[in-house]
């Protein structure tokens, strides 16, 4: 896939934006990982024109993540035309408008998938962003708002009129926020649209190497972005690379050892960039849902322990500990 002439490679699996989770040390180790390219977590155009500092760091980027693209959401095009122009500054290889966000605090005020309720609204800001930049600019979305105006094979037809270079369809409505399942029948209708030239990244719901395979043999995608899957369990792209190409010794599955060092390393990185308290608070959502702590016998004690330490030596006690465990087949209690 090419998107406006940079080589993502062939079938590409991509991290998809997750605000809160991929800041630029998941994006690193994902992408080490596999993953064949990166999308910030969505910034807000209104708090990067006002130079928040929260929100300023975030368009920070990492050359080995590339190719790497910065997104933004906001509901004016004064402001997003701003915003777009300060990301274009920090040098990723594209800008991402999302138009997909269903949570309350942004679509209920018209950004986001907020924004689909307002189409006319949405290619405005489009154009105007598009002719703001000289980097290629994308978009994610949806199928439309709810049920009955899922609006996607016509939207993505409009937005390219506007002049962008590729085009992200998570395979739900608005409504449905993360419920349900992502509808690829849906996500394949704009793929198939022969007046559709630009490359078509389907997303929801992939985490098997058979539904990969099942995304790009029967719905026909150009890409695919990985979100929730890759939360805990960032090899996940190896495995679905090792699953697609199992001779590929790029992809060879990694050992306990080198998953419990992963572990470690986000950790420590997650309190370089934060500090001990608050870096390990962000680490808990993935070690909550880590794949390596999944199916283990009486294993619910020593969850609680991991879950709420506080220090550093706190957790990486517990984990120390969990490692030898595993290792050597002694059981939890
Ligand atoms: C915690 C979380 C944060 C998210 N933040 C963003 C975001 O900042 N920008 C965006 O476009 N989508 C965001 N999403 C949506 C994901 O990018 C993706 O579209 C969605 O999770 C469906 O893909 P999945 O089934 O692979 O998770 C977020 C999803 C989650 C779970």
């Amino acid at each position: 896939m090419k998107i406006a002439g940079i080589d993502y490679g062939d079938q590409p699996v991509m991290l998809a934006p997750m605000e809160d989770v991929t800041d630029r040390s998941f994006r690193l180790i994902c992408k080490e990982l596999g993953a064949d390219a990166t999308y910030s977590e969505f910034v807000s155009a209104d708090a990067l024109i006002r130079n928040i500092a929260a929100t300023t760091r975030k368009l920070a980027i990492d050359p080995a993540e590339r190719p790497t693209a910065i997104q933004i959401y906001g509901r004016e095009v004064e402001p997003m035309v701003e915003a777009a122009r300060m990301v274009e500054e920090a040098g990723p290889d594209i800008l991402d408008i999302n138009f997909g966000c269903p949570v309350k605090k942004v679509a209920g005020k018209g950004a986001g998938a907020g924004m689909l309720r307002d189409i006319p609204k949405m290619l405005e800001i489009t154009r105007a962003v598009v002719d703001a930049v000289k980097i290629p600019v994308t978009v994610k979305t949806r199928l439309g708002w709810d049920h009955n105006n899922k609006v996607i094979v016509e939207l993505a037809e409009q937005l390219q009129d506007c002049g962008i270079a590729a085009i992200t369809v998570h395979g739900r409505t608005r409504s449905q926020m993360y419920t349900g399942e992502a509808d690829w029948e849906m996500i394949a209708r704009v793929k198939e649209n022969p007046r559709l030239t630009i490359p078509v990244i389907g997303n929801g719901d992939i985490d098997s190497p058979e539904r990969l395979r099942d995304a790009f043999s029967r719905y026909g995608v150009d890409g695919v972005m990985v979100g929730r899957a890759a939360i805990g369990n960032p090899w996940i792209f190896n495995e679905l690379k090792h699953g697609l190409y199992p001779d590929d010794n790029r992809y060879t599955p990694l050992s306990l050892e080198q998953k419990f060092a992963i572990v470690r390393r986000q950790i420590q990185e997650s309190i370089g960039r934060i500090d001990e308290y608050r870096g390990i608070l962000h680490i808990r959502r993935h070690l909550a849902v880590c794949s390596l702590f999944k199916g283990i016998p009486n294993f619910r004690q020593t969850r609680i322990a991991m879950l709420r330490a506080s220090t550093f030596a706190e957790l990486a006690a517990v984990l120390d500990s969990v490692e030898a465990k595993l290792r050597s087949g002694e059981p939890f209690e």
